[in-house]
């Protein structure tokens, strides 16, 4: 039997590195999808060294750059027939407004709308395959109602309320695609890692030499990333969550997202403007995927 293919985005560092050692641990062919192929291709290398294991492979895409998405996606289903696992992992959180060359304010371009691109361009081959997991990294720090006045800038643009925000259309995403995606082979489900001691939650508190005893604060109280990957490992591998699908999970069980998340009209407003954004209306996707 051909081995189970798992693709994760921000493999190099973080939660997706150690996420994606335990997906190669659990037997996954593992495609690290990173931002440069030079990365990719190092930490196919180092991965392989640390765990004895020839199961990764590289890839690499700029995550706010949807023709990037697309060329990954292609070279991935241009090598595999099916895509048994997907991992969205990869996420920012800035202190400046910034923007993408499609001039999207960046936090949504990479938390929310590359997250749609990359399921939407690997639905043919997650489709194909039998017992598929799409797993979608959100968070608890998360908004609790759609207000994509959030991302707008610069004037009064808060780095905080865009990544919370962004972390709401993740549920928001999760819940509706699982929906669509009942009774094909395919759950999705989104998993929150607890607090880790990563890049990311040291870019709240800023680079300023005088925030270093808060970012070794951090450091302190933060998860390592071992232990940060357990519930999204859990949710990407465990065959007791086999059929489970539109569940946000935290701490490794199933938690309650916030009731507006699973709000059908919230869902609505949110796949049609990302639609107006991307060009790409994810239910439209799974309709025709699924012929
Ligand atoms: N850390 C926490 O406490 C925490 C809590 C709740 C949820 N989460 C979620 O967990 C996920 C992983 O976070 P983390 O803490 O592991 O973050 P991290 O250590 O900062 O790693 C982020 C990863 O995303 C990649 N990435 C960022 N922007 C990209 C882009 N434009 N194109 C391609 N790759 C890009 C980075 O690649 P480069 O190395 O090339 O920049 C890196 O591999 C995120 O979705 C985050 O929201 C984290």
């Amino acid at each position: 039997m051909s081995a189970r293919v798992a693709v994760i985005t921000g493999a190099n560092r973080g939660i997706g590195r150690a996420t994606a050692r335990g997906l190669a641990r659990a037997g996954f062919e593992t495609v690290l999808l990173c931002r440069t192929m030079d990365r990719a291709e190092q930490t196919v290398e180092e991965l392989a060294a640390e765990t004895r294991l020839e199961r990764f492979l590289p890839a690499a895409a700029e995550l706010s750059d949807p023709a990037e998405i697309e060329a990954a996606a292609a070279g991935i289903l241009g090598r595999f027939n099916q895509v048994h696992l997907l991992v969205n992992n990869a996420g920012i959180v800035n202190r400046r407004y910034e923007t993408t060359a499609e001039g999207i304010e960046e936090t949504l371009s990479v938390n929310h709308l590359a997250y749609v691109r990359l399921t939407c361009a690997l639905l043919p081959g997650l489709l194909r395959a039998r017992g598929t997991r799409i797993v979608n990294l959100a968070s608890q720090a998360h908004a609790r109602e759609f207000n994509p006045a959030d991302f707008d800038g610069p004037s009064g643009w808060k780095g905080h309320r865009a990544y919370t925000q962004s972390k709401f259309l993740n549920l928001v995403f999760t819940f509706d695609l699982a929906r669509r995606l009942q009774g094909s082979r395919i759950a999705v489900n989104a998993a929150h890692p607890g607090l880790v001691a990563t890049q990311l939650l040291e870019g709240f508190v800023g680079p300023s030499p005088i925030k270093a005893p808060i970012r070794g604060l951090v450091r302190l109280i933060g998860k390592s990333t071992d232990s940060g990957a357990r519930t999204p490992l859990r949710v990407a591998t465990d065959p007791i969550l086999t059929g489970i699908t539109g569940e946000y999970f935290r701490k490794g069980d199933r938690s309650d997202p916030p009731p507006e998340a699973r709000d059908r009209s919230i869902q609505t407003q949110v796949r049609e403007w990302t639609a107006e954004l991307t060009g790409l209306d994810w239910g439209e996707a799974v309709e025709s995927a699924r012929g």
